[in-house]
């Protein structure tokens, strides 16, 4: 079914029977020489002995076979044996043939050849007349140094090769018996293997056609490993998207909600002007400055949605070499207005080195950025309150610190005030005057220029807003 499956078990059977092939090979051959070695020691150190014991050579009379000492002729030497024996001069006469040698008419001229000219023995397996299986050895007659024939012993192989011939059913009996059990391995290895990314696919597919946020995958617990910290992965990605999805969800109804009442104020204003058939100049003005508040209030609400939703786009300007000095300069001098009218003293110490503070920004974000701070530092503040703006900068990092003496925020709130539409209730602030997205905005533009913005407070005492850039390299 899973194609996974088929080709991890061929892939696997395939690497077992090469393993295993080799194995066997390599060890049939080592047996195979080892053997063939020891007869060829063997047939080598008996021609030698022979030649000792039995053949003389004169110029004369050449070659010849004569008794030995003993009372045991040639014959009965190589009886005992099992041996055949065939002497060749150097004129390739045969001067003595015995055992199976006899039935044979001619003996290897190319063998023959060989052995007188090189002067080296030669080993071979061969199959004799009766088709039985022969090792056959050829050797120089060498007597005072000269090359005066060839001795060719053959024996029947009989139960040399046994163990060989044995052992080489075994290994094929192996082979085979290795094969079955690698396709039985891998098929169950698999099945284990594959079983739970089955079970993890149908889980996703049945997440997927539901659409259902509140599905999970399984996470066993018997065994960890890469496959069970996938579907954990998948699962805290789950959470998040399923927390986004609801944030995303009360954002809408109160954006919604948000804008419906200045348009409601404004449908209420209308209809009490239209319904008053004529309007005093003092009640028409009233009248239009309401509308003008409200529709003032949805273009900011409206302006905030659209930088909000331009920052997530990331369609923006390019980014450039900023001093943030010079930006935040620009910005508190927007707000001297502000400032004085609530009575504030603003501490504001301008670093010395300007060239330490550069960053790579976009101009319109950071502006925005700062402003909403010190908007909130302003309006959140007490009457004669006091506004503290510090820059430090060290290892490659720019600290901006926005400090103010307004009400705090308390930890119940603490956590959430960069979240969307957060806003601490009226009655704990006293004042809601904006529509809760600055902060996350200024948290989505933190975020876009690598940086980091954390929020300190005390309550009744005030706010600290700290802001983390890497400096411009
Ligand atoms: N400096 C501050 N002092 C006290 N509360 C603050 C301060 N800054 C932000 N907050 C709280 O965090 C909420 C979110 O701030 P923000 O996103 O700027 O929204 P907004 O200013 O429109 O209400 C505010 O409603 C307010 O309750
Ligand atoms: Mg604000």
């Amino acid at each position: 079914m899973s194609s996974i499956r088929t080709k991890f078990t061929f892939l696997y059977t395939l690497i077992m029977t090469f393993i295993v092939i080799i194995f066997a090979v390599s060890s049939y051959l080592l047996l195979y020489y080892n053997i063939l070695n020891n007869l060829e020691k063997t047939l080598n150190r008996t021609s030698q002995e022979i030649i000792e014991q039995y053949l003389r050579y004169d110029e004369e009379t050449g070659l010849q076979v004569v008794s030995n000492q003993s009372d045991t002729t040639l014959s009965d030497d190589l009886f005992i044996k099992n041996l055949s024996l065939r002497i060749v001069d150097k004129d390739k006469n045969i001067i003595t043939q015995l055992g199976s040698f006899k039935k044979q008419i001619k003996p290897s001229q190319s063998k023959i050849n060989n052995t007188l000219f090189t002067g080296n023995s030669s080993l071979s397996i061969d199959d004799d007349i009766d088709s039985n299986q022969n090792i056959y050895l050829a050797a120089p007659i060498i007597i005072q140094d000269n090359i005066v024939g060839v001795i060719e012993l053959s024996q029947p192989t009989g139960n040399s090769f046994t163990a060989l011939q044995q052992l080489g059913l075994i290994l094929i009996a192996g082979i085979f018996a290795s094969i079955a059990i690698s396709v039985a391995a891998g098929y169950y290895l698999s099945r284990s293997l594959l079983g739970y990314i089955n079970q993890l696919i149908d889980n996703v597919e049945a997440i997927t056609r539901s659409q259902d946020l509140e599905k999970r995958l399984p996470v066993p617990n018997k065994y960890k490993d890469e496959l069970t910290r996938l579907a954990g992965t998948f699962n805290n990605m789950l959470v998040n998207l399923q927390s986004e999805f609801i944030r995303e969800k009360n954002f809408t109804a109160n954006v919604s909600h948000d804008l419906r009442t200045p348009i409601t104020i404004i449908q209420g204003n209308v209809d009490l002007a239209l319904r008053k058939k004529t309007l005093t100049p003092g009640q028409t003005t009233k009248t239009l400055h309401k509308i003008k508040h409200e529709t003032k209030r949805m273009g900011a609400i409206i302006d905030d949605l659209l930088e909000l939703s331009s920052i997530e786009k990331n369609q923006n300007t390019q980014f450039q070499k900023l001093n943030l000095v010079k930006v935040l300069n620009q910005i508190v001098n927007n707000f001297q207005d502000k400032i004085l009218a609530k009575n504030i003293i603003l501490v504001y110490k301008k670093p010395k080195n300007n060239n330490k503070y550069q960053i790579n920004g976009r101009l319109e974000q950071i502006e925005r950025l700062l402003s909403n701070i010190i908007d909130n530092s302003i309006k959140y503040n007490k009457q004669n309150g006091k506004i503290i703006i510090k820059l430090s900068q060290k290892l490659g990092k720019i600290y901006v610190s926005i400090q103010d003496t307004g009400p705090g925020i308390s930890t119940k709130h603490l956590p959430y005030i960069f979240d969307r539409h957060y806003q601490v209730t009226k009655s704990e602030t006293g004042i809601i005057q904006g529509f809760g997205l600055g902060l996350s905005i200024a948290k989505e533009i933190v975020k876009i220029h690598s940086g980091k913005i954390y929020a300190t407070s005390k309550v009744n005492q005030g706010t600290t807003i700290k802001i983390v850039f890497p400096q411009f390299t």
